[in-house]
């Protein structure tokens, strides 16, 4: 199927990783005979430094115009005094919300060649694979009224609005139950049920939603007690479904399950499949221009783009081949080094996915 993607590369390592998947794109492009053709935009504060704005007219317009949107990284230090509605991040939660991309699919699979760089004990880890289905597009992320207002008495006062409505609820639990099908028929749905009443809601929609796939089975936590079992058992979990914070933290601590955030791609889908790919980390401003950051979270995105948009299971799975193909040569970037193995650069890891692509 032809296709037309838009590569946003973002800011910091965004380029760096990108600059990576972009070459993977190509070698599975002629190899599989995708037909795909690519643009690059600008988003966050690469468009703040050109545009004034994260999220510029022509990236938005590319953005609805393409089938699928792969994008690196956005924010950093040189853009935390701007103003906040102009924040990088800004661009990308406006990408989210104007496209409709409210189902954050975020697997965290260990590779069994990581169970050393996993921050647990291997045996904890061993086989783990678990799939965080985050709200993307509501919750505390959104709600109004928001802002931070001046009291009477002169003091300032921070508010957000944590609110999602039932119809948000339960497109995010139908696609859960759906994705729980394809896998080990269970939803474990995360929530805080036990203080907040938008939560209430949410666990009772999840059991109305439930009703409709007799064969997954539905259980509940509270999200301090889930963020406990991930790292004492997270072997337990099949598919968790939960809102937009909640969710954005949980992944976060998945993802060092995996042996490092750089590991960890993630889908952000539309009601039609339509989606944006992107590695579950940030900019990491902090190891930037230095060649260490890992790309594979962001080429791993790129085979859950074939897999999920462009209907290529095949392709998707060559790149998860060529994935472990690698870990399996050894090669690691610095954020998965093996004691006493020399770490290989962002450009190296890159070189090694596209030979193994090859052969
Ligand atoms: P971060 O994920 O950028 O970095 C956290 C730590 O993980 C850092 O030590 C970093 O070096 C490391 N790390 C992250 N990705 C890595 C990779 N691919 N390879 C090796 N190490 C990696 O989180 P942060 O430091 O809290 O945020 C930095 C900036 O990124 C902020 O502006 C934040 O808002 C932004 N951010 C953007 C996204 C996104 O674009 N989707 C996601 C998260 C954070
Ligand atoms: C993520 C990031 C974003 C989020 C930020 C950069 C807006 O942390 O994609 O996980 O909180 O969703
Ligand atoms: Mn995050």
């Amino acid at each position: 199927m032809a296709a037309h993607i838009l590569v946003l590369p973002g800011d910091y390592i965004g380029p760096e990783i990108m600059t990576e998947a972009v070459r993977v794109l190509e070698v599975v492009n002629r190899r599989f005979n995708l037909e795909l053709t690519w643009e690059e935009g600008l988003l966050g504060g690469a468009a703040l430094d050109v545009h004034g704005v994260p999220l510029p007219t022509q990236t938005m317009e590319r953005a609805r115009a393409a089938d699928a949107i792969l994008l690196g990284a956005v924010g950093g230090p040189k853009w935390d005094a701007v103003e906040r509605h102009l924040r990088p991040e800004r661009g990308l939660l406006g990408l989210r919300s104007e496209l409709g991309l409210f189902g954050n699919l975020r697997p965290a699979i260990l590779y069994p060649q990581l169970a050393e760089a996993s921050s647990l004990k291997p045996e904890v880890v061993a086989g783990l694979d678990i799939l965080i289905v985050r709200e993307l597009t509501g919750g505390i992320y959104f709600g109004e009224p928001r802002g931070i207002r001046v009291l009477e008495n002169g003091e300032r006062e921070g508010f957000n609005t944590y609110v999602y409505n039932e119809s948000e609820i339960r497109r995010i639990g139908h696609l859960a139950f759906s994705l729980a099908r394809q896998r080990d028929h269970r939803v474990c749905s995360v929530d805080k049920s036990n203080v907040l009443e938008v939560t209430v809601l949410w666990r009772e929609v999840m059991e109305e939603v439930a009703r409709d796939y007799p064969d997954v089975t539905l259980s509940h936590m509270y999200v301090d007690n889930a963020a406990m079992q991930l790292v004492r058992a997270p072997k337990q979990f099949d598919v968790m479904v939960t809102g937009n914070m909640f969710g954005d933290i949980l992944s976060d601590a998945a993802a060092m399950l995996t042996g490092s955030i750089g590991m960890l791609p993630s889908a952000s889908l539309d009601r039609n499949g339509r989606g944006m790919y992107e590695p579950c980390h940030g900019s990491a401003p902090d190891i930037a221009g230095e060649g260490k950051a890992n790309p594979l979270a962001t080429i791993l995105s790129v085979a859950m783009m074939l897999r999920y948009t462009l209907a290529n299971p095949e392709a998707a799975a060559a790149i998860e081949q060529a994935v472990s193909t690698v870990l399996d040569q050894g090669l690691r970037t610095p954020d998965i080094q093996r004691a006493g193995v020399e770490a290989v650069s962002t450009s190296a890891m890159g070189d090694a996915v596209v030979a193994a692509l090859r052969t």
